[in-house]
């Protein structure tokens, strides 16, 4: 038998970078994020010109097909989006088996799961079927997490409205009351603005497991476990959290200030990608003014506001880059909504949902499975002893 290696084998490149930082690992049609100039585009429009003038609905379409449809094709497809909102009574009722102490997320995760089941193109990998599986996903997810939420608070879920969007039967189905068109409009927005984001942690997870030739039910699942954490969309929790404790206009410079003191990273701060304000955020800025104005409570912004100051001039002194990123508005957006903030994150899915199930139909369209190397860095040589000897 020939020696041992001493010399551990090198990988093609001889280097790597912790986290995968500025790797590109992959090509893509979807999605592009600048984060120089802090722009990002869905297929070539600007989120900003979208979040204005588009709907959540029409960028589910333009992500899954790669371009805006005409009227008639959005007719059909509005339809059948809208119409696959109800969910498979087996998963209606699997909701109502979870543990108490289950956070909705955990149960998301599950529920998601579960949906594969009941699909009736579970096993058909053609292009059609597959839109059609991104289809009722994107559809249903709103309605897993308001029905899981009121069985949550010990209410009975409620049956969405036929023909109305996405955002109107989450804020309905959630509340039980009609949301009114600001909010809707609002919440439509958030979702646009959530729907991709080129190969963030949870679409990276999703592509991971699609080229595998796994199915989409198992990617999506993937990537809600990947979302999950609060370096990526557990963020927008941490955020309200933060503000909750910061509870006063007045104690918000203090509270920022002694947590960068002790080493505590601000959530909804900061971007792997982005070395300027997240265009995102841009645009929440805005809507989170707005609707505290429209609600009679501009606290939470306020607060908000002098943080993101006191991280300026931080970032002044420290000569940093840490701006803030999409989650920072949106947890206050979502407060004014009357939305429980352990559901924050959950939202986040129902939108990127749309972003994650157009990246499985790109990886598969020219898939080549996804397996790169580590650079060892363990013992070698080293010979095996019986248990009694060691
Ligand atoms: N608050 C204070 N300092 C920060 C923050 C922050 N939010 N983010 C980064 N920094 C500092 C780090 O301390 C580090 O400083 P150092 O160089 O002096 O050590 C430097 O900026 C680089 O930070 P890293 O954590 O190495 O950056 P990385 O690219 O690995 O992480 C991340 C990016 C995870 C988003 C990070 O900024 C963070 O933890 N932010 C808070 C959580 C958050 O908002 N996540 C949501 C991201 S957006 C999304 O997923 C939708």
């Amino acid at each position: 038998m020939s020696a041992p290696a001493t010399e551990p084998p090198k990988t093609e490149s001889g280097r790597f970078k912790a986290g995968l930082e500025d790797v590109v690992a992959g090509t893509s049609s979807i999605c592009l994020v600048d984060g120089i100039e802090g722009k990002l585009l869905y297929r070539g429009y600007d989120i900003v010109d979208l979040a204005e003038n588009s709907t959540f609905a029409e960028v589910a379409y333009l992500l899954w097909y790669g371009r805006l449809p005409s009227k008639s094709e959005f007719e059909v497809f509005q339809k059948e989006f809208r119409g696959s909102i109800e969910l498979p009574e087996q998963t209606s009722m699997i909701l109502r088996l979870f543990p108490r102490a289950a956070t909705p997320m955990e149960v998301l995760r599950t529920a998601i799961s579960s949906l594969g089941h009941y699909d009736p193109d579970s096993g058909n990998t053609s292009q059609e079927a597959c839109l059609r599986k991104a289809n009722r996903l994107t559809a249903r997810i709103g309605s897993i997490i308001s029905a899981h939420e009121r069985l949550r608070q010990g209410l009975e879920p409620i049956q969405p409205i036929a023909g109305q969007s996405i955002a109107f039967n989450f804020l309905y189905t959630l509340t039980g009351n009609k949301p009114q068109a600001i909010l809707e409009k609002i919440f439509d927005i958030c979702l646009i603005l959530h729907a991709d984001h080129e190969l963030n942690a949870s679409t990276f997870a999703a592509r991971v497991t699609a080229a595998t030739m796994s199915d989409m039910y198992s990617s999506v699942t993937s990537a809600v476990g990947a979302l999950k954490g609060p370096l990526h969309g557990g963020a927008n929790e941490q955020v309200m959290k933060m503000l909750l404790e910061i509870g006063d206009v007045s104690k918000a410079e203090a509270w920022v200030i002694n947590a960068l003191k002790n080493k505590v990273k601000i959530p909804g701060f900061g971007h792997r990608v982005y070395k300027t304000e997240d265009p995102r955020a841009t645009v929440l800025r805005k809507y989170a003014e707005q609707l505290g104005k429209h609600v009679g409570n501009t606290k939470w912004y306020d607060i908000s506001r002098i943080v993101e100051k006191t991280m300026f001039d931080y970032n002044e002194r420290e000569a940093k880059k840490i701006y803030p990123n999409v989650d920072f508005y949106s947890a206050s957006v979502y407060h004014c909504m009357g939305i429980p903030t352990v559901l924050f994150t959950l939202i986040f899915a129902m939108s990127r949902i749309t972003g994650w199930t157009a990246h499985i139909l790109e990886q598969w369209a020219n898939n080549r499975l996804i397996r790169p190397r580590a650079e060892y860095t363990g013992p070698l040589g080293l010979r095996y002893a019986s248990i009694e000897t060691r």
